[in-house]
């Protein structure tokens, strides 16, 4: 399983060494929460972008976009600049389905894979036909908006019952999950069926991130 550091909570002086050291500590990606004001109440647009411009020219890890966002078409654009492994959009700032297939689509045509992002009262069955449209589908684990929540057990199940119809259709997608992730419950997370965990404060807050990213890898 792997490891996505969500660098919402980073502070901002001294942020360049607490990307190196992320690195250092083994995170597989830098998971960039997008927030715009509008589909959440939080905006982390300009902390985002600066943090993506420092990323881009200090690390080759990937970034791994997640854009909690109602104009997803222009943060779309505004994030493929900085070149990200994968854009996370969300179900529920669409208006219909083929729209969201659109935006995926223009992910995809840019080099980029494309993932699609429900939030915990979003039942699976919403989403099904679009699976074989992308490469990972993110499970919220809490609600969208901000960091250091308790995640919400219901939002297992969902894992459960995805990774079942994943193996039974033979689809190539990646479960992700994003939220209240620990120590605690990584076990359960993990059994459930999820291919990249998304941990912020877990690490972030931790006085030594390589023994907690080891810790989580276990
Ligand atoms: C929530 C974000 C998450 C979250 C992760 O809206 O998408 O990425 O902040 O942080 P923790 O692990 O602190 O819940
Ligand atoms: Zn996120």
């Amino acid at each position: 399983m792997e490891i996505s550091t969500s660098i919402l909570n980073v502070k901002q002086e001294n942020c360049i060494r607490t990307f190196y050291d992320l690195e250092t500590a083994g995170t597989d990606y830098f998971h960039i929460d997008v927030m715009d004001g509008t589909f959440v109440e939080n905006n982390t647009v300009k902390i985002m972008t600066e943090y993506c411009e420092y990323l881009n020219t200090i690390t080759r890890l990937p970034l791994d976009v997640h854009l909690m966002v109602k104009d997803v078409q222009s943060y779309i654009n505004s994030f493929l600049i900085f070149e990200p492994r994968n854009i996370t959009i969300h179900y529920e700032a669409s208006n219909n389905s083929g729209e969201l297939l659109n935006w995926l689509q223009y992910i995809k045509e840019n080099n980029c894979k494309a993932g699609i992002s429900i939030k915990p009262d979003t039942e699976i069955e919403k989403i099904l036909d679009i699976l074989p449209y992308v490469h990972t589908i993110l499970v919220m684990t809490v609600e969208p908006g901000k960091g250091g929540q308790k995640l919400l057990p219901k939002t297992i199940e969902k894992i459960k019952e995805l990774k079942k119809y994943i193996i039974q259709n033979k689809l190539e997608v990646d479960i992700e999950a994003d939220g209240g992730i620990n120590i605690d419950n990584i076990k359960e997370i993990k059994e459930a069926g999820t291919d990249i965990v998304v941990v912020g404060s877990a690490i972030i807050n931790s006085s030594n991130y390589r023994e907690t990213i080891n810790k989580l890898k276990e």
